[in-house]
């Protein structure tokens, strides 16, 4: 069976989607994206994606008029069913519209929804057992007031990019990325945990971090295991000093880190919470989210 693309209502064979040449997502970053991933049949806290993807998009003035909650989530759900995806990723992309010139006054600003699904394999599944080792890039992550991190556009990670280079370059499974103040942000593609005393902490999205879905799971896990979890800046010693160390993500999922910058994380080895964390998870996933089939 030939997988198919949506977009804008239109289901295509996915080796023949493209876009305009002119799509303003393509041109200038000018997009809002989500990757939602699918676990046994199940999409997993998909309304709380496509809740940031409308948001993001609003935050953006995009004319999303036309586009709601339901009409995106029953799109979603019929692009799966039709590539009979039942595990994997789902990845959603919407632009402002079409027309060169950044002026979004002179473009067609009917927004393109693009929803693909695709296969996944970000970490080793050794890693999530024996942990990241992780550098602290040069490359920050924009100031809050230039461009606010809960926004989720396409244009904003080419910091990101830039920082996982950093990483790939010494061989390091993340990087870690500080804002202009120095506290810590966030990994390139990923939220940031320390456990520390029996506690965690992870950084507020005013420090420069996006608000993550997974990072929310994990909260809301945390606290049904009775660990209490605190929003406050980290500086890069409070991860060099944690007991624990995890990140959190759509596709990392809940994984382990070990070491920063040659500084080893507790053990150096995953620790009990987040051990338990991670097995906590797996179950929510088997257990929740919304059926694609
Ligand atoms: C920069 C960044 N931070 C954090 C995350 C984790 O967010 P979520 O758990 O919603 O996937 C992602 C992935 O979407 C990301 O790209």
């Amino acid at each position: 069976m030939a997988e198919v693309v949506y977009i804008n209502g239109e289901f295509v064979p996915k080796a023949e989607a493209s876009l305009p040449l002119f799509d303003h997502g393509y041109l200038y970053g000018d997009g809002v994206f989500e990757g939602v991933r699918v676990y046994g049949g199940r999409a997993f806290r998909l309304d709380p994606h496509l809740e940031r993807l409308l948001f993001s998009a609003r935050a953006l003035a995009f004319h999303t008029e036309g586009l709601t909650l339901d009409s995106v989530r029953a799109a979603v759900l019929e692009t799966c069913r039709r590539n009979d995806h039942a595990q994997g990723y789902i990845r959603i992309t919407l632009s402002r519209g079409t027309g060169l010139g950044l002026d979004p006054s002179h473009i067609d600003t009917k927004p393109r929804l693009v929803i693909s699904t695709q296969q996944l394999a970000l970490y080793k599944p050794e890693l999530y057992e024996k942990g990241l080792t992780m550098v602290t890039c040069a490359t920050r992550v924009p100031s809050p007031d230039a461009i606010d991190p809960r926004i989720k556009c396409t244009g904003k990670y080419i910091n990101n990019i830039l920082a996982k280079m950093e990483a790939n370059r010494v061989g390091a499974g993340e990087g870690l990325m500080l804002n202009a103040q120095g506290y810590v942000a966030e990994a390139t593609g990923d939220n940031l945990f320390v456990v520390k005393d029996g506690l965690i902490a992870t950084p507020p999205p005013s420090a420069g971090c996006l608000k993550g879905i997974t990072r929310q799971a994990a909260m809301d896990l945390a606290g049904e295991a009775g660990i209490p979890v605190r929003e406050e800046n980290l500086t890069l010693y409070d991860v060099y000093t944690a007991d624990e160390c995890f990140l959190t993500g759509t596709a990392a999922e809940i994984i382990p880190a070990v070491s920063l910058d040659d500084r080893v994380i507790g053990s150096g080895a995953p620790g009990p919470v987040t051990r338990r964390l991670i097995d906590a998870f797996r179950a929510h996933t088997a257990q929740s989210g919304t059926p694609v089939g």
